[in-house]
């Protein structure tokens, strides 16, 4: 299948955090992918900024590299080209040094679209947003995109979207949830709103529950010490995890406008029902991971990685979530994810209600309720289990199988990785993809009091051996309720 490009303005891209993991594993690759669709406009510039005192040749030796690690299959005319984009800048954050070279650079191209990443930690978002707005770099089409951790509540996300929003405008900044940009996470607005079948069973009359499990098989990496000041249910419900039950969950857009998805979205986060101290230990369980096998061998528990014995960061947290509004009144929404469980897979389930009366006899064998499975990562593709009857003689008997369909399968093309999607929204200007404050807000605000239980809980997370599925509280958590969680996959 031929791919389609739409074609975005000219623009000066700045990385701020270029030579950080970020940019090694992501932002070059998928900067590099979209030249080689022939997305990037010939004049455009990737101008690149960290510390370090890089010359462009030296900064794009550490690009090729970073390409020869995270693309593979590489063709020299094709690098070239797109390295000759590459410019580089060392800014000291610190001191302020380094930032006439950058204006210098920017100046020379006032009227194109200005986009600057801030691929650091949130602790110089501050700093960078007031020398740009200093420095006078902030034109009419410029944006500025900035990673999570937004804050790690609602207090200090307030604080850090004031000092971003002192200098841009909201509409000029662009919170990256890289969920949104995942292939199959847009596929589930075409599958409920470009399709006739869900929408009108897509309500508590007809869903049982859903659940969304984003479960890891790697550990923490070389993100320990970051890792351990987050937890799983700050790292990964209160954006991404949240952002899919959004998605799930939403009444349908009025258009796919940025400010009506985003109303739509709000209003989710809005109905969340707030869980409780009371409440907090029957509707989340957080775990750590102690050691065991994962990932194909041995692998040491979390704090013997940390090198410290009194960390009581989560590692795997699940939660039974409620939405208190008319569609969904009475529908749990089970929620988990963690490090080191036994497989890498994200995937959302939606568990369809038994049919009202059978009408075949005990011989047919059991009527399973429909389910369907829209699986994010690994082999991205959505699945519908529905019961059929065995084929052949040997008379009524019932099966359930699946409809199914692989995304690698059906479209024979490269799946794009969500950065490259959403580098392009910044430089479009589209936000629909990207978070808003009230959205952060909102989050935060259903996420705070189960950190506030959790910090005054006298108990710590429940241990699990890695490569399991986390602790079996987890599974008492879905099965009090006389449910299980889904293991059959894609
Ligand atoms: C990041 C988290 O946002 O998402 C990481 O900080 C996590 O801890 C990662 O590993 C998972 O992303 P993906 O795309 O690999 O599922």
């Amino acid at each position: 299948m031929a791919v389609r490009v739409i074609e975005v303005a000219d623009f000066d891209l700045v990385v701020f955090g270029a030579s950080g993991d970020l940019a090694h594993r992501k932002l070059i690759p998928a900067l590099y992918h979209r030249c080689c669709d022939g997305q990037l406009p010939e004049d455009a510039r990737i101008i690149c900024s960290s510390r370090r005192a890089y010359t462009d040749e030296e900064y794009r030796d550490w690009a090729r590299e970073a390409l020869g690690e995270h693309v593979g299959e590489l063709e020299e005319a094709r690098i070239n080209r797109f390295l000759s984009r590459l410019r580089y800048v060392a800014i000291d954050i610190g001191s302020g040094d380094g930032w006439d070279g950058l204006k210098e650079l920017l100046d020379e191209r006032p009227e194109v679209v200005r986009a600057f990443y801030l691929a650091v930690g949130p602790d110089l978002f501050g700093t960078i947003c007031e020398s740009i707005g200093a420095n006078g770099l902030v034109t009419e089409k410029t944006r500025v995109v900035i990673e999570k951790p937004i804050g790690k509540d609602g207090k200090s996300a307030k604080a850090l979207n004031d000092t971003v929003g002192a200098v841009f405008d909201e509409d000029q900044i662009f919170r990256i949830d890289h969920y949104l940009g995942k292939e199959t996470v847009q596929n589930l607005m075409a599958l409920r709103f470009a399709n006739a079948l869900f929408e009108p069973l897509w309500n508590a009359a007809h869903i049982d529950h859903v659940q969304i499990t984003v479960a890891e098989s790697l550990g923490t990496g070389g993100r320990a010490g970051y890792y351990d000041t987050a937890g799983a249910l700050r790292d990964m419900v209160q954006n991404h995890i949240l952002q899919l039950l959004c998605l799930v969950a939403m009444e349908p857009p009025e258009s796919m406008d940025a400010d009506s998805v985003r109303d739509e979205k709000l209003k989710v986060l809005k109905a969340l029902a707030p869980i409780h101290e009371g409440d907090v230990d029957k509707l989340t369980v957080r775990g750590q991971y102690r050691a065991g096998a994962s990932a194909g061998g041995a692998v040491p528990g979390y704090l013997e990685e940390l090198g410290r014995d009194d960390s009581t960061t989560e590692t795997f947290v699940a939660l039974k979530a409620e939405i208190a509004n008319w569609r969904w009144a009475g529908v749990p929404f089970y929620l988990r994810t963690g490090k080191r469980l036994a497989q890498r897979v994200s995937e959302i389930v939606v568990q369809f209600r038994p049919i009202p009366h059978s009408i075949f006899d005990e011989e047919a064998g059991t009527i399973s309720a429909n389910r369907l499975i829209i699986r994010l990562q690994p082999d991205e593709g959505v699945q519908m289990k529905v019961m059929i009857k065995d084929p052949g003689p040997g008379g009524m008997r019932l099966r359930q199988v699946p409809l199914d369909m692989s995304f690698a399968e059906a479209f024979k093309v490269r799946n794009p990785d969500a950065y490259e999607r959403l580098i392009m929204d910044v430089i479009r200007g589209n936000q629909t993809l990207f978070m808003r404050r009230d959205e952060v807000d909102a989050a935060w605000a259903w996420i705070d009091p189960i950190l506030e239980a959790w910090a005054n809980s006298k108990e710590a997370p429940r241990g699990y051996t890695a490569g399991t599925w986390g602790p079996s509280a987890s599974i008492a958590l879905v099965e009090r309720d006389g449910r299980t969680w889904a293991e059959d996959g894609l």
